[in-house]
């Protein structure tokens, strides 16, 4: 299996769509980005397509099958506006901090602790839903960037999170595949759902058991 980047950026749309659940693309594993991409302006397009595709989402990570391209590159960017959606009690209970532009080419994502956090979490590629997820508190994540340059640090909290998101895209797996499937939610739900604390959510919609 290969991938022709030049001709897809020859006849992509400038602002591709995002592709939805359902779409093969978000279920193949991705292919390795070979050493005769890095460097190349064809690469840098990508990415740079990748995270204004993100940005006018918005969202605060974008694995390249979501926009049709099956490499292992994803970009990942949280920043004051976005965080602003969330009190500042949330944010804290998530350690929600500032995530700066990050790219990282054939990843890996390896968790440093046991530890796990569970809380909601949704995906450009699942509109309007999201669920609770259970994720490593802490992941180390190394990689290479667009040149080729070994990429390599540790983060924990929220910017784990989407770490272990946005790799999971490239090996084929949607959070609803490790969601706690009786907490999923529309979006009419979700901000009331996602202040909760967590037990609470547990107790209305995942102990609970119809009468019917
Ligand atoms: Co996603």
């Amino acid at each position: 299996m290969s991938f022709d980047l030049d001709a897809w950026l020859a006849s992509a749309p400038p602002s591709p769509p995002i592709v939805q659940a359902g779409a093969g693309v978000l279920r193949r594993g991705a292919l390795e980005v070979g050493h005769h991409l890095l460097g190349t302006p064809a690469l840098a397009r990508l990415v740079e397509i990748m995270v204004e595709a993100m940005r006018a989402a918005p969202g605060v990570g974008l694995a390249a099958p979501q926009i049709g391209v099956p490499f292992r590159v994803f970009v990942a960017e949280d920043d004051a506006p976005r965080m602003a959606q969330q009190s500042a009690e949330a944010r804290a209970l998530r350690q929600r901090v500032s995530l700066p532009l990050t790219v990282v080419v054939n990843p890996r994502v390896v968790p440093t602790t046991g530890d796990e956090a569970t809380f909601y979490e949704g995906c450009l590629s699942v509109r309007g839903y999201g669920a609770l997820v259970p994720r490593a508190a802490a992941v180390a994540v190394t990689g290479v960037d667009i040149h080729g340059s070994p990429v390599g640090f540790e983060v924990r909290g929220w910017p784990a999170r989407i770490m272990q998101h946005e790799m999971d895209h490239l090996n084929g797996t949607l959070y609803v595949d490790r969601m706690i499937a009786r907490s999923l939610a529309g979006e009419q739900e979700l901000p009331r759902l996602a202040a909760l604390p967590v037990a609470e959510v547990l107790g209305e919609l995942v102990s609970q058991r119809g009468h019917a």
